[in-house]
């Protein structure tokens, strides 16, 4: 006797938007995820043609709006340039579709808010990838903050360091205010740590004093690959850049905590280095992403160090562990885990901590305080 798998669970139907670096992490977390990528969009014919050929998906489109009435997708994947996100989820949501849209959510918190609105009016899923809460060291850390084990935190600290706009010849799209946004290092990378210290330490950053530096005042004008960092555009002309390098930022929370957070593209040997500490009155906690098999529990007469372990731990730092221990467990496991508890959440179900829309206008506002701090030299609520 065989039994086939219910009409139910049918696989959702993606759509993907943007099948560079980013594209097509969220691509193949889809395909593990159960569902069927039936369309990708890129900027031009050609370059969707390409990722057609390379991803083996059958439609493609240079235009969002042809692709959404071609192959009504379920749930559609914005992964292109920043200043797209906003009409991209509009377009989406409005044609009834799920959104998994890529951080920041838009370039303006008034336009985030009314798509979190939208999506909300609608009752659609709406997610924005703020992944390394899929680590599961750090649903430890969580959930340890939540049983008490550090007791009230006296202070939250840490920084996010990348290298790979050191050169004074790396450029990107990202380095562009008009396709990046005003705020570059703090918006791409210094929004995931705020995201990730709320949310373990169940505080939220209220006022915050902000100082943004930036260290290469020209580059090419020509847009190189993201992420590497020797660039084939050292014969573009240069242009003077308009976005930060470099962060540095104190804060307190709404339960009157400190914290400080550095953030910079330009630190030498710095690949991804998103590191936190949080400081409580019986004990501290360190998480490291480039190394998150561990993490450090300093106490006044030891310090300790926790194995990501399928055996132990809290109920949802099992639940998402997928690896034995030692066979290292990363980021791109996140993604998928990340995608996974997005598609369940459009079959109904209810996974913890999902970042959603809501969480993507919360960055914005974080971001536009960054801004404003920074320019006018002064504390700023957020
Ligand atoms: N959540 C995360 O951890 C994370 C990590 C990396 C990137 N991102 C975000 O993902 C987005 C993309 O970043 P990336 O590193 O993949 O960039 P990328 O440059 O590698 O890829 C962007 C892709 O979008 C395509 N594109 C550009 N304009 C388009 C348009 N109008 N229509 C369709 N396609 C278009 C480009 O051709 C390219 O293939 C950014 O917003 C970035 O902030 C998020």
């Amino acid at each position: 006797m065989s039994q086939g798998i219910s009409e139910s669970v049918t696989a959702l139907r993606a759509l993907i938007v943007g099948s560079g670096m980013i594209g097509n992490v969220h691509r193949r977390s889809a395909i593990l995820a159960g569902a069927q990528v039936v369309g990708v969009v890129e900027k031009d014919e050609e370059s969707a043609r390409a990722a057609a050929e390379r991803w083996g998906v059958l439609d493609y489109f240079d235009d969002l709006v042809t692709a959404l009435d071609a192959v009504h997708p379920d749930v559609v994947h914005i992964c292109t340039p920043n200043a797209t996100h906003g009409e991209f989820s509009r377009l989406a949501l409005e044609a009834g579709c799920h959104v998994v849209c890529e951080k920041p959510l838009t370039l303006d918190v008034a336009e985030g808010q009314a798509l979190a609105d939208l999506a909300e009016a609608n009752g659609l899923v709406a997610a924005v990838p703020y992944v390394y809460r899929y680590h599961p060291l750090v649903r430890e850390i969580r959930s340890r903050r939540i049983a008490g084990e550090f007791g009230s935190i006296h202070m939250l600290h840490g920084h996010y360091l990348q290298d790979w706009l050191l050169s004074p010849d790396a450029s990107s799209w990202r380095v562009d205010p008009a396709a990046g946004g005003a705020s570059r290092a703090f918006a791409d990378i210094g929004s995931h740590w705020c995201d990730l210290i709320e949310w373990v330490s169940g505080q939220r950053i209220t006022e915050l004093v902000a100082d943004t530096a930036i260290a290469i005042p020209e580059r090419p004008a020509e847009a190189g690959p993201t992420f590497t960092t020797a660039t084939p555009t050292t014969s573009a002309p240069k242009v003077k850049v308009t976005t930060e390098d470099i962060s540095n930022i104190l804060f307190r929370t709404d339960a009157g905590t400190p914290g400080t957070l550095t953030v910079s593209q330009v630190s030498a040997g710095r690949k991804n280095r998103l590191w936190f500490e949080l400081d409580g009155e019986h004990s501290s906690a360190v998480f490291d992403q480039e190394n998150p098999e561990t993490v450090w529990l300093g106490a006044l007469d030891k310090a300790t160090i926790l194995f990501r372990d399928p055996g132990y731990g809290s109920a949802e730092s099992r639940r998402l562990t997928v690896t034995p221990s030692g066979h290292v467990q990363g980021w791109l496991v996140c993604f998928e885990e990340f995608v996974a508890d997005t598609y369940a959440t459009i079959r109904g179900g209810n996974p913890e901590g999902l970042p959603t829309f809501a969480d993507g206008v919360r960055s914005l506002k974080i971001v536009a305080a960054v801004l404003g701090s920074a320019k006018s030299r002064a504390w700023k609520e957020v």
